[in-house]
């Protein structure tokens, strides 16, 4: 049996890989596992310590928040702010994003973009929720506070971007730009273990993932792709938990799409903490991810903290087919 590989020695190994690394994009990766695994234990017994449930309040964006992504919000923040490697963070749980005072008078380098709990809405009925994270360097002065254009930067300039699953196991997935690698919790250590490395999004799936109820919401040339996803047979899964449906995707194959809607107009998906660093992991393994007006999420600009997009994510045929139907179908005078 080969021996194991924890996360942090992972990635101390790939460290050598950059040049000039000096150590504070690894630094700043370890954190966030470490904050991953405080997260997944409340995750884990959150029946059991009175902290499912709502906290009354609404989110940046106006969704309820429930007391579960504040606790993942407040760990994440806490972990960032002693690393020392972060100059600042935007969470989606978040109005504006929070400058991070330097540990020791250093200056940091990179900032850390977060959601902290994504699919929360499954929370209490103990269905999949995941962390997603992206670090971008800063394009600010290091010797002032981090500013707002650090965090609004295009999914192209992401130096790295992961997400964490607490699913049946805990899975924590991330790419620095150099193929994607996941990593299986083992409760019995404590550790992040190598588990799945190079991962390749296979080029065609037998699933496709929307939520199929908002159908009548959905522009006329989404809806025939929807139907041809239909005629061909595939299995429709959705999760309800975006970063859930497309880590199923990303192993066996497919498609997740949020359209825009009636109620949704730029789509409900978030640039920065959802979209972005979701792309960016899939299109290191291989898939596309595209706006439902057919632009690659990764080239378009950000503006908002919150700026919301369409988001069509997955194997890259059935991206390309996606696009195809939408360019026919949206074709003046068709
Ligand atoms: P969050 O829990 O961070 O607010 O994100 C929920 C998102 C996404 O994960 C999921 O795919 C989508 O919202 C579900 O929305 P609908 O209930 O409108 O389908
Ligand atoms: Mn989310
Ligand atoms: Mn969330």
């Amino acid at each position: 049996m080969s021996r194991i590989v924890t996360l942090d020695e992972f990635i101390i190994h790939r460290q050598k890989d950059f040049a000039y690394a000096s150590g504070e994009l690894t630094g700043l990766l370890r954190d966030i596992g470490v904050a991953a695994k405080i997260v997944n234990r409340e995750v884990n017994k959150a029946g059991l310590i009175g902290i499912l449930g709502r906290a009354d309040s609404e989110n940046a964006t106006g969704d309820e928040v429930q007391k579960l992504d504040l606790f993942a919000n407040d760990k994440l923040i806490e972990c960032l702010r002693n690393s020392g490697e972060c100059a600042g963070i935007a969470s989606e749980e978040n109005e504006d994003f929070i400058p991070l005072i330097p540990v020791a008078g250093k200056a940091a380098k990179y900032v850390v973009i977060f959601d902290p709990l994504d699919g929360s809405s499954n929370i209490d009925v103990n269905v999949s929720v995941g962390t997603i994270f992206g670090i971008y360097r800063r394009v600010s002065p290091l010797d002032q506070p981090c500013q707002k254009e650090d965090f609004l930067q295009k999914g192209t300039e992401l130096v790295a971007a992961g997400y964490v699953l607490y699913g049946t196991s805990t899975m924590l997935v991330y790419s620095t730009g150099r193929g994607v690698n996941g990593f299986t919790l083992d409760p019995s250590i404590g550790e992040f273990c190598l588990s799945h490395r190079d991962i390749r999004m296979p080029d065609r799936g037998n699933y496709y993932s929307v939520n199929q109820g908002y159908y009548l919401k959905f522009d006329v040339e989404m809806r025939r792709y929807i139907d041809h996803c239909s005629d061909l047979n595939l299995r429709l899964r959705y999760i309800g938990s975006m970063v859930s449906d497309v880590h199923r995707s990303l192993f066996q194959g497919g498609i997740f799409l949020y359209p825009n809607t009636r109620k949704y107009p730029h789509g409900k998906l978030r640039m920065v903490y959802e979209c972005n660093p979701l792309s960016y992991i899939v299109e290191q393994a291989g898939g596309k991810a595209i706006t439902c007006q057919l632009q690659r999420i990764l080239d378009i600009e950000v503006h908002h903290l919150h700026q919301r997009e369409s988001i069509a994510i997955g194997s890259p045929a059935m991206v390309d087919e996606m696009r195809e139907f939408v360019a026919r179908y949206s074709a003046p005078g068709f």
